[in-house]
């Protein structure tokens, strides 16, 4: 096993001994740098121990998790020292987020870093947080061919499965009668056939949550068709459906005291001789007729219909989790929005102590107007051509939401562009962390 040492420029020194080692520090102009990493080699020519330099005070959490692709195969272990625990649980974490590789379609094995537990850790933590974070990359990595509806379905029966959960599937023709007229609609153009899940797990006498994802497994933009270069990422456009399937897989392993629900409406956004029409108008769960100005506005439909449903059983908090814009407002920084201001903004906080940027936005009242049809009661994209079309959607949302229900729209953008340490370019978990760690202190508060 070797061991990691996070060293600075004041006592890196301590950790070197004998003149082979000194030597090796003297060659690679090693001197405890911020970001500086060294393997030190015995005389054997094998790894004795690791030098990082950190500045301990200017966050290095994804200087840690760049570590992974620095060394060289191998069984590891951080030395502790000087770190607390909350940043070992950190430093452990940012290790395993480097880690990932998305490799179901890979032929060939990638290199093995191991890392051992250190014995403060609370290691059902650290596992559980891995394993969501993963497995929602996993999901969204997935391509629309083996990550279809039926799919997406059974991860959520395998969460079910896994904590003896209550489980529900309304599909095809079955969510008309179910009163999911805009899933229906949206999802009918598939042969692979929509649906909505819905998972019920916990003690009824705790805080009750519902969570909603934006389930679209391959998003075509319908009629409305999208660009080549606007469809190319649309596998991904599932990632609200997966980020709380990771959630929920947090909230129950870590036994959450909440009376939690996940409603996941789940379609292909497709083109066929049946496909919806722009123009075409449909009465929503909740009464409200809507115009569809556009088929590619596909999510806030979807969506519309199960906040609706969500409103009915009256909970303490709904949050759903959407691509519903990409996120334009703010990219890889969730978009939270709530008419609860202080929540969102205690969200922000919580998301930057765990290196999980989400920001709080507004609910913009006069947005609102811009979803008017002329001979709906609404239209699913706004009238005007505006600019901020992450806001305005949250308005569009926000007309099937009961006022009095408390409520969190994150628009999320799903994947990384590009790769960045402990952030592999593609699917992400975004705002995970944060709302694990919101949730944590919500459901045991008054
Ligand atoms: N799934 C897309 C949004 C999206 C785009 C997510 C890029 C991730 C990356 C969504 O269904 C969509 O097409 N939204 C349109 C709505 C418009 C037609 C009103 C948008 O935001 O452009
Ligand atoms: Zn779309
Ligand atoms: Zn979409």
């Amino acid at each position: 096993m070797i061991t990691i040492y996070f060293v600075n420029p004041d006592n890196y020194s301590d950790f070197v001994s004998g003149h082979l080692e000194e030597n090796q520090i003297k060659e690679k102009g090693f001197f405890g740098k911020h970001g500086q990493v060294i393997c030190l080699l015995n005389n054997k020519g094998c790894i004795s121990k690791v030098l990082v330099g950190l500045k301990i005070k200017s966050d290095p959490f994804w200087t840690v998790a760049s570590l992974t692709h620095q060394l060289p195969e191998g069984l590891y272990q951080f030395d502790a020292t000087f770190l607390d625990k909350k940043t070992l649980l950190l430093f452990h974490l940012a290790w395993y987020l480097g880690l990932y590789r998305f490799d179901r379609y890979k032929t060939q094995i990638p290199k093995k870093v191991l890392l051992e537990d250190h014995v403060d850790l609370d290691s059902n933590l650290l596992h559980r947080m891995v394993q969501s974070i993963n497995w929602v990359r996993d999901m969204i990595n997935t391509p629309a061919e083996d990550c279809g509806p039926k799919d997406l379905e059974l991860n959520i029966k395998q969460l079910a499965k896994t904590f003896d959960a209550q489980m529900e599937v309304f599909k095809g023709e079955e969510l008309i009668e179910k009163g999911y007229p805009l899933v229906h609609a949206v999802g009918r153009a598939s042969d692979r056939k929509p649906r909505v899940v819905n998972l019920t797990w916990g003690d009824e006498s705790h805080k009750s949550l519902v969570l909603i994802g934006k389930g679209v497994c391959f998003d075509t933009g319908g009629l409305d068709l999208k660009s080549a270069v606007g469809m190319r990422q649309m596998k991904k456009d599932m990632a609200g459906a997966a980020n709380v399937i990771g959630l929920a897989n947090l909230i129950m392993g870590l036994q959450l005291p909440i009376y939690l629900k996940l409603m996941i409406p789940i379609v292909d956004n497709n083109l066929s001789a049946n496909s919806y029409r722009p123009g075409d108008i449909f009465t929503s769960r909740n009464g409200k007729t809507v115009e569809i100005g556009n088929t590619d506005a596909e999510g806030r439909l979807i969506l519309a219909d199960v906040l609706s449903a969500a409103c009915e059983s009256d909970p303490d908090l709904i949050i759903d989790f959407a691509t519903l814009t990409g996120n334009r407002a703010l990219g890889s920084v969730v978009s939270c929005f709530s008419h609860d201001v202080e929540m969102t903004q205690e969200l922000q906080m919580v998301g930057k102590t765990y290196h999980d940027p989400v920001w709080s936005m507004p609910l913009i009242k006069q947005y609102s107007q811009l979803f008017e049809s002329d001979i709906a009661d609404l239209v699913n994209i706004p009238k005007l051509v505006v600019d901020c079309g992450t806001a305005t959607a949250a308005m569009f949302l926000n007309e099937f939401v009961s006022p009095k229900t408390s409520w969190i729209h994150c628009d999320i953008l799903g994947f990384n562009p590009n790769s960045l340490p402990g952030r592999p370019k593609g699917g992400e978990a975004m705002g995970l962390r944060a709302f694990y760690h919101f949730l944590d202190i919500w459901s045991r508060r008054q």
